[in-house]
C-alpha cells in the first residue's frame, strides 16, 4: 500500500491531523493499536483551549462542540478552608475554556474521518518504522494474522507517551527531559450534578483535588492519591469521603455523590523530548511531551503540533516549500 502520509496512533493528535491533511486533498492512513471502544472507553481530558476549539473547526468536526460543550470563564481555587474565583476572561484578554471531555472529540473525529471514508486501521499490531532517515520511509504492521507493508513519504509519530515513533529514533540522535512525580491522581466519573458550575483547584494538606465536569449531569472528580495506589483499592464511599475531607465545608456540604462510572489513576509526569523530527518522522502531542494534567494543557499544546505540522506539510505538497518542515521541532 502507498499513501503520502503515514500516522501512527489513532488519538486526538493523529485524528485531527489527518483529518485536516485529508480536507486538502493529501492521502493519510491512521494505524491505531486499539479498538475504537478501547480508545473511546479511555477518560482523559475535559478542557478545551481556544487553539485545539479553533482546529477542530478547521478540521470541520466543531458542531458538536460548540453546541454541547460549556463556556467557561472562570475557576475556583480552594485553599484554608475558603473559595477564590479566578475571572480568567478578564486576565486573560477575553479569553474562555470549553468543557466538552475528550471521549467525545475523539468520536467526533472519527466520525468524521469515516464520513469522509478516511483510512483507519484499528488494532494494528507490532507497528514498526523502517528507513526514517531516507527518502522512501515505510511503516509495517500486522492486522488479522498478515503483516502489511504502507510506502509513504512522511510518518507522523502521534502515538502518545508509551507509542513506538519515538523510540524508533537512535538514542543518539535524542534528547529526553523527564521528571516524574511520585503521587497519581485517582479519577471518578459519576452521573451526578457537579458540585460547582465552574471548576474547582483544590490546595489542601491531605492533598490536592479538583472538581471537574463533562456536563451540568456528569462529574469527573481527581484526588491526589500515592503512586502505589491502584483504583480497586478505593471504594466509591472512601473516595466521596476523602474528596469532602479536601473541599471547603461550603463546597462539602453541596457534593452530591453516586456509583462511580469509571475510576482510574494516572500518573503524573513532565516530559521533553527534542528534536521532534528524525528525517521523515515527525512527532505530535504526547509522543514527544507530557505535562501533567494539572493545568489542563495537554491538548493544547498538541494542537499546536498539529497545527505547525499541518501548515508545513501543506506548503511542502502546495508550494514546495519545505521552510516549515525544517523549523518544525524547533517550533513545536
Ligand atoms: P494519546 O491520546 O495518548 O493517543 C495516542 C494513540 O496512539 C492512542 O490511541 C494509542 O492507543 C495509540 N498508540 C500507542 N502506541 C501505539 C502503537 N505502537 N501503534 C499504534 N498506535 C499506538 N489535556 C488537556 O488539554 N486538558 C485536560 O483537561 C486534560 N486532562 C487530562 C486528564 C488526565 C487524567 C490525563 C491523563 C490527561 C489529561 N490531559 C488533558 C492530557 C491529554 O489527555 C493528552 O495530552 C492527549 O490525550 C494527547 O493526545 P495524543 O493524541 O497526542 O496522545
Ligand atoms: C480535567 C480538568 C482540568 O482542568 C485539569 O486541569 C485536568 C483534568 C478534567 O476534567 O479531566
Amino acid at each position: 500500500m502507498k499513501v503520502q502520509v503515514c500516522i501512527i496512533g489513532g488519538g486526538p493528535s493523529g485524528l485531527l491531523v489527518a483529518q485536516l491533511l485529508h480536507l486538502r486533498g493529501i492521502d493519510t492512513i491512521v494505524l491505531e493499536k486499539h479498538s475504537r471502544e478501547y480508545v473511546l472507553a479511555r477518560v482523559r481530558a475535559g478542557v478545551l483551549e481556544r487553539g485545539f476549539a479553533q482546529l477542530m473547526r478547521e478540521a470541520q468536526c466543531g458542531q458538536r462542540m460548540d453546541r454541547e460543550g460549556e463556556i467557561h470563564d472562570g475557576f475556583e481555587i480552594a485553599h484554608d478552608g475558603v473559595l477564590e474565583r479566578v475571572d480568567l476572561h478578564k486576565y486573560s484578554g477575553g479569553n474562555s475554556v470549553i468543557v466538552y471531555g475528550q471521549t467525545e472529540l475523539t468520536r467526533d473525529l472519527y466520525e468524521a474521518r469515516d464520513a469522509l471514508k478516511g483510512a483507519v486501521i484499528h488494532d494494528a499490531e507490532d507497528v514498526a518504522l523502517f528507513d526514517l532517515a531516507s527518502d522512501a520511509p515505510y511503516v509495517t504492521y500486522r492486522h488479522g494474522g498478515k503483516t502489511v507493508r504502507v510506502d509513504c513519504e512522511y510518518v507522523i509519530g502521534a502515538d502518545g507517551f508509551h507509542g513506538v515513533s519515538r523510540k524508533s529514533i537512535p538514542s543518539d540522535k535524542l534528547r529526553e527531559y523527564e521528571k516524574i512525580f511520585p503521587f497519581g491522581w485517582l479519577g471518578v466519573l459519576s452521573r451526578t450534578k457537579p458540585v460547582s458550575p465552574e471548576l474547582i483547584y483544590v490546595k489542601h494538606r491531605r492533598g490536592f483535588a479538583l472538581c471537574s465536569m463533562r456536563s451540568q449531569v456528569l462529574s469527573r472528580y481527581y484526588i491526589q492519591v500515592p503512586l502505589t495506589d491502584t483504583p480497586d483499592r478505593w471504594s466509591d464511599d472512601a473516595f466521596w469521603a476523602e474528596l469532602k475531607s479536601r473541599l471547603p465545608d461550603e463546597a462539602a456540604n453541596r457534593l452530591i455523590t453516586g456509583p462511580s462510572i469509571e475510576k482510574s489513576v494516572a500518573p503524573l509526569r513532565s516530559f521533553v523530548a527534542e528534536p521532534m523530527r528524525y528525517g521523515r518522522l515527525f512527532l505530535a502531542g504526547d509522543a514527544a511531551h507530557i505535562v501533567p494534567p494539572t493545568g489542563a494543557k495537554g491538548l493544547n499544546t498538541a494542537a499546536s503540533d498539529v497545527y505547525y505540522l499541518y501548515h508545513a506539510l501543506l506548503s511542502h505538497y502546495k508550494k514546495r516549500d519545505d521552510s516549515g518542515l525544517d523549523g518544525y521541532s524547533e517550533k513545536a
